[in-house]
């Protein structure tokens, strides 16, 4: 029997890229450096030293891309905008970098798609790291800035802004465990770039909130749903909760409640976090969201206790030396729980989904009055080409599926859902993976930077178009 669920009127169908990792085009028209173009070529931090030079030349092939989204029914587009095209020493705006991003917004008006513009995807201005990064307070007010000279010359036709994604890889990733740009070890630095990612957040949405009024304002965290080995055992569920404190409210917190949570403050005491805070810090970054993006893959069981099989769930196999991302779970390990897992080594856990929307809408969003959208959620699988060119990726197909399965059950439990973009939009540079990891709906041959719509893009268009997905068999 197959049962067909139908999504609330008006549910938002979408898929996702970032500037960094479709672009291409990295020495066109003044774009500047950005740390990913630095760290790219530092030896052994990216797999076979792949790079964002030339990627899928979103750049110029944007007119097809926006093309193939239409054929996919795409009601929206969520891309994000590089700061170093717009503005490559991080200060001075250069009109031929925003020229670009005026094009392709125009071009998805005209093909009826709405933009769904992230401002901070990862690209940090190289000249801004030269001068201390996310680590220097300052960042937060040159983000502030950005933002505002993206809002004068798009404000007329972007409506959804979104300050960030992900903080908690910029931070923890970027200048934690060092497996992303600017590649930095510090966990102190780790903490302040959390902190300032959170206050330029906070002051972008304030700047931007008084120039447009009736603009979407709001940010995208990912998160993970953490669970204890053992329920009953004090060391597994200090583990859990570490890795919730370190992951998910830290973020939750600041933007929805004004505060750090008082567990995750004492765990990080000695890396001088709270010298970071200013009077007002808080206030600012709790300024009122109205989207709240979710990037979802999955969740992970965690124990107290020492494993021999314990490892860094979120790092590619590069030649550099790697720090822990977490600055205070040292003694946290990952326990793998026999589920099947993607070609990333991630769990397939699509009911972690439902949890986290349930918790959030009670938690979070829903007292807030902030809609959900899930902004990032997809699966690379090794996708083999057949003899006629085509792409079947069942697993894909059905990662997909079983996760929107949960979010229509969510909305069931009345949780405030809107809208669901797939990660990714088409095969892209994978940061420390490089190109080995293929995540799209669309296959890209890297060769020739043709495009093919797999199975699951087919099979997506049709859930778009239908409003409605098919469950069971
Ligand atoms: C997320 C990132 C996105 C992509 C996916 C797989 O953490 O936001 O750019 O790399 O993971």
């Amino acid at each position: 029997m197959s049962e067909v669920l139908h999504f609330p009127r008006g549910f938002l169908w979408g898929a996702a890229t970032a500037a960094y990792q479709v672009e291409g085009a990295a020495g066109e028209d003044g774009r500047g450096d950005s740390i990913w173009d630095t760290f790219c070529r530092l030896p052994g931090a990216v797999v076979d030293g792949h790079t964002g030079d030339e990627a899928c030349n979103h750049y110029h092939r944007y007119r097809e891309d926006v093309a193939l989204m239409r054929s996919l029914n795409l009601g929206s587009y969520r891309f994000s905008t590089s700061w170093p095209r717009i503005q490559p020493d991080g200060r001075k705006t250069n009109t031929a970098g925003l020229d670009f991003y005026s094009r392709l917004v125009d071009e998805l008006h005209a093909a009826q798609i709405k933009p769904w513009l992230t401002l901070y995807h990862w690209d940090l201005p190289q000249a801004l790291e030269d001068d201390g990064g996310w680590a220097n307070r300052d960042t937060a007010y040159r983000f502030a800035e950005y933002a505002l000279a993206v809002h004068e010359v798009l404000g007329d036709r972007v409506d959804v802004w979104t300050t960030l994604n992900e903080p908690w890889c910029s931070a923890f990733l970027g200048y934690g465990s060092g497996v992303h740009a600017p590649g930095r070890q510090s966990r102190p630095d780790a903490l302040a770039a959390m902190h300032h990612l959170l206050l330029g957040h906070g002051l972008a949405v304030t700047e931007l909130r008084q120039l447009a009024p009736k603009a979407k304002l709001g940010l995208t965290l990912n998160f993970t749903v953490v669970d204890p080995v053992d329920p009953n055992d004090p060391a597994d569920l200090d583990a859990a909760r570490r890795i919730d404190g370190q992951f998910n409210r830290a973020f939750l917190d600041p933007v929805f409640h004004g505060a750090y949570p008082a567990d995750f403050l004492a765990d990080v005491a000695k890396y001088g976090l709270e010298e970071r805070i200013f009077p007002g810090d808080m206030n600012t970054i709790c300024a009122p969201i109205d989207t709240l993006g979710v990037n979802y893959y999955h969740g992970e069981a965690v124990t107290g206790h020492p494993r021999a099989d314990a490892g860094n769930a979120h790092a590619a196999p590069v030649e550099r030396e790697l720090a822990p991302p977490y600055p205070a779970a040292d003694q946290v390990s990952v326990v793998p729980r026999g589920l099947p897992t993607t070609a990333m080594g991630w769990e397939v856990q699509p009911e972690g989904l439902y949890r986290l929307l349930t918790r959030l809408q009670e938690d979070y969003s829903g007292p807030a009055g902030t809609a959900l959208y899930i902004t990032e959620n997809g699966a690379a699988y090794d996708d083999v080409v057949g003899p006629d060119g085509s792409v079947e990726d069942p697993e894909r197909l059905e990662f997909i599926r079983a996760h929107l399965f949960q979010c229509h059950k969510a909305i069931g439990a009345g949780v405030d859902l809107r809208g669901y973009f797939g990660w990714s939009l088409m095969d892209n540079f994978e940061w420390a993976w490089g190109y080995h990891k293929r995540f799209g709906l669309v296959r890209v041959d890297y060769t020739t930077l043709e495009r093919t719509v797999k199975a699951s893009g087919s099979w997506f268009a049709n859930v778009a178009g239908t409003n409605s997905v098919r469950a069971g068999v």
